[in-house]
């Protein structure tokens, strides 16, 4: 299939390719004027968190806590109007602000689990009080009687301690003891570091793995997955990966180039070849190579 590009007069970029869209612009701007009113099966926001990270120049802080506060508030309110009827809401926030986030949505849908995404890290987070380690999700449906919840697709292993399989012995011809469940709400799921295969250039990229667990759960294939705030596109990786369709909407340009070569939508963007942007070790392992090569091509003196 072909991408198709168009530009909006606002300067809002849209770019689409089997079921797959890109939207280079406002957040606000692109839910109103290019997402139909309950037309979303799941939505995986994940905003900035007013903590003053760079995002490629663009600070994330806010004039007050009110003023993010505000502004969160009108796009999950317009998130809430872009959802099915039965479709899922995922909403990440800094532990400091979730509480607000709990509190305003609480009162639109139904909060069904409040996710800890844990990790661990080698650095040193913090040396006089106990260091941030996790991230907080909250899982919301607009119906709590008719929402998508496939457990069987994401099974872990129970961990029982028990060296050996446990065997039930109180059945006619014993069996093993089911050792799958669904998962809890604490999530052990690592960072993403820069020496992973799925690492890109942001200071915030979510694991696939966490994204894996939430589209699979949440949604079926063919289903509409939307991020509002894409980042690095993992949420449509991910759901491209899964047989689902996208829409990722991104303020960066830089950024949206990433979509676009993640969800291989265009292999150029105004000429310049998309390319991952290669590790220090992965220059550093070509120069080498370069260097044995010229070596290896230089006529042996002496014995
Ligand atoms: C926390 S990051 C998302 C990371 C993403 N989940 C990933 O896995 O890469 C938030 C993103 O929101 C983008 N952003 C900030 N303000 C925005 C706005 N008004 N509209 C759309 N995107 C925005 C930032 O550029 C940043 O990439």
């Amino acid at each position: 299939m072909t991408t198709i590009s168009c530009y909006f007069e606002s300067g809002m970029k849209v770019s689409e390719k089997d079921g797959h869209v890109v939207i280079w612009g406002d957040v606000l701007e692109a839910l109103r004027g290019f997402v139909p009113d309950g037309s979303v099966d799941l939505i995986f926001a994940d905003p900035p968190y007013n903590i003053g990270k760079n995002f490629n120049g663009r600070r994330d802080r806010w004039k007050s806590e009110e003023d993010y506060l505000s502004w969160c508030y009108e796009w999950l309110d317009l998130c809430i109007r872009k959802l099915k009827k039965n479709g899922s809401f995922y909403v990440m926030a800094a532990t400091q602000n979730m509480p607000y986030f709990d509190i305003f949505l609480r009162k639109k849908l139904t909060i069904l689990s409040r996710i800890v995404w844990s990790y661990d890290s080698s650095g040193v987070q913090a040396k006089k009080y106990f260091g941030s380690l996790y991230e907080p999700v909250l899982f919301c449906v607009k119906n709590k009687k008719d929402y998508t919840f496939n457990a069987d697709d994401i099974l872990v292993e129970a961990r029982t301690g028990a060296k050996r399989k446990l065997i039930d012995y109180r059945k006619s011809v014993p069996t093993v003891y089911n050792s799958k469940k669904v998962p809890g709400n604490v999530w052990d799921i690592s960072r993403v570091r820069y020496r992973m295969s799925e690492y890109e250039k942001h200071p915030t990229q979510k694991p696939v793995a966490l994204l894996e667990r939430i589209v699979k759960a949440s949604s079926n294939p063919g289903d509409i997955v939307l991020d509002p705030f894409s980042g690095t596109f993992t949420t449509s990786f991910v759901a491209q990966s899964l047989g689902r369709n996208s829409v990722g909407i991104e303020i960066d340009e830089d950024y949206m180039k990433i979509g676009l070569r993640r969800l291989r939508i265009r292999e150029k963007y105004n000429g310049e070849m998309l390319r991952r942007e290669p590790r220090t070790y992965e220059r550093q392992n070509a120069l080498t190579q370069q260097h044995l090569a010229l070596f290896e091509r230089r006529p042996h003196y002496g014995a």
